[in-house]
């Protein structure tokens, strides 16, 4: 794999203020006087130093024991066996609490990686991508604060230069993972001044992620559908929301669809949730239609599974007018996955007019109103743009498979997801189901691989779960 495919494309960057630019300083620079430099190194310390017991109340508490017994007492024997039990109880205490050796190793790792990468080639990469700037005989270049290694990636915490943000940064990511030797780069925004550059070391997403295990129960809040690139588990929310799977042929929305489904079943099993399934290709869900409460395959019969799905949500809110403001999943009121495979053949495509008007006023109706009453809709794109998809923004959770454009990217996951390094028109072909989500409480899209359920998986799942399904008509 190219791994100029994987890092951003030139992009037209924030420029820094400089001098070579024709700038002109109207204002004198005033020198730091050399006082003020010196106290601020002092007062730098002195908050360090200050800081210390709060941070490692035990090491200090004990470190100042030895003191005191060594100074006070005068036993240097107490004080170096005090210090003795201090080391061989934090090395204990780290041996108990993470693997001890991995713990060593990422440091060292991170060690070397600081002195022969980053600190090495901090001021070439970041001066020749414009990251930095000299001025009468001044550098002015973030400063690295630690370098830390996780098992799959190296993270630069670094402080940046006043007037400078993270934005300039995040125009920058390709650069960076160039000049660094990573396959890409990740802008993490930590506070006022502070950001971490997050450099992958290899692909943890490089290999076929299997089915995952189907659990005792289905958490529908967060159903676990692949992995991230943390390694964490990729969890999707459905309940609650609506989800737009976003990507050209063969990238893998259909690995999307199926890992949700099956990681719904047994949800599906304790007739608490349902799947509605709307397959205009006939290729993606026919294979597992016993799964389904209603499948259609044709353009009447999916618009009356949407109607239908329509009558039921507004029957059920008004049984919940005024008495309940949201949904909880029973036997009687089960929650209704709709998954739509190319929604576009129903809304932009389909010869007749009456079809695509039907099925767009229906998706629309759904996803503006069932969100609180235990209606969603799933739905896979090939084509992102307005005039093939104009309900986009109905779904409020969205993943970006393998994208056409490099200007469809925010068009799926919102505005600077591409600056802050979701380059889903970059990924891979041979890497189907690799995308990029928003997870909460994180600004930065997270790259995912779903799960491959193959038709094996499916099999199984449908002689596990299976019933005979209401078919195309009778779902009208
Ligand atoms: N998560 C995955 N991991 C590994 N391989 C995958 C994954 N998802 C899909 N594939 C492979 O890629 C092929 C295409 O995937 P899929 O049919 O899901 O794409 P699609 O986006 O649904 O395409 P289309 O829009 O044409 O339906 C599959 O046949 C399968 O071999
Ligand atoms: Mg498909």
């Amino acid at each position: 794999m190219m791994r100029s495919a994987k890092v951003g494309a030139a992009q037209t960057p924030p420029t820094l203020p400089s001098p070579a630019q024709g700038v002109r300083w109207t204002t004198p620079i005033v020198e730091t006087p050399g006082i003020v430099v010196l106290a601020s190194w002092v007062w730098r310390l002195v908050r360090f130093l200050a800081t210390l017991p709060l941070r490692f109340p035990v090491m200090v508490a004990s470190a100042a024991a030895s003191g005191g017994a060594w100074w006070w007492l005068d036993w240097p024997g107490l004080a170096g066996l005090w210090t003795a039990a201090l080391v061989v109880s934090l090395v204990w205490w780290r041996v108990d609490s993470v693997s001890f050796r991995r713990w060593v190793a990422l440091r060292l790792l991170a060690w070397w990686r600081h002195v022969m990468v980053y600190r090495r080639h901090w001021q070439p990469v970041l001066v020749i991508s414009g990251l930095a700037e000299s001025y009468q005989e001044r550098r002015y270049l973030p400063r690295i604060r630690r370098v830390l290694c996780t098992a799959w990636a190296d993270r630069v915490r670094i402080t940046l230069v006043a007037g400078t943000s993270p934005a300039h940064f995040e125009a920058r990511v390709a650069e960076l993972a160039h000049g660094f030797g990573a396959p890409s780069c990740r802008v993490l925004v930590e506070g006022p001044r502070k950001i971490t550059l997050e450099f992958p070391r290899r692909d943890t997403l490089a290999r076929t992620v299997p089915a995952l295990d189907v659990g005792a129960r289905a958490d529908l809040g967060a159903l676990g559908v692949g992995v991230r690139e943390d390694g964490a588990r990729w969890a999707l929310r459905l309940h609650g929301t609506h989800v737009l799977v976003a990507g050209v042929t063969g990238s893998g929305k259909g690995s999307v669809i199926w890992s949700a489904i099956r990681a719904m079943l047994p949800a599906v099993a304790d007739n608490i949730a349902q799947v509605w399934a709307i397959d205009p290709k006939r290729m993606e869900l026919a294979y597992g239609r016993d799964l389904f409460a209603h499948y259609a395959d044709d353009g009447e019969s999916a618009v009356a599974v949407l109607e239908l799905a329509v009558a039921q949500m507004q029957d059920r809110a008004r049984r919940y007018a005024g008495k309940r403001r949201s949904h909880t999943p029973t036997t009687e009121d089960p929650f209704v996955l709709v998954v739509l495979d190319e929604v576009a053949f129903l809304t932009a495509y389909h010869p007749d007019r009456d079809i695509r008007k039907r099925s767009e006023n229906a998706i629309a109706t759904l996803t503006s109103q069932g969100r609180s009453v235990g209606f969603a809709v799933l739905a896979a794109l090939q084509d992102p743009r307005k005039e093939v998809m104009n309900l986009r923004n109905l779904f409020p959770d969205k993943v970006a498979l393998r994208l056409d454009e490099a200007s469809q990217v925010d068009m799926i996951l919102g505005e600077g997801a591409r600056d802050r390094g979701a380059n889903a028109h970059l990924i891979d072909p041979t890497l189907p189901g690799v995308g990029y989500v928003r997870v909460e409480g994180s600004p930065a899209p997270v790259r995912v691989r779903a799960a491959y359920v193959s038709d094996g998986d499916i099999t199984a799942m449908t002689d596990a779960y299976g019933a005979d399904s209401s078919s195309d008509g009778e779902a009208a």
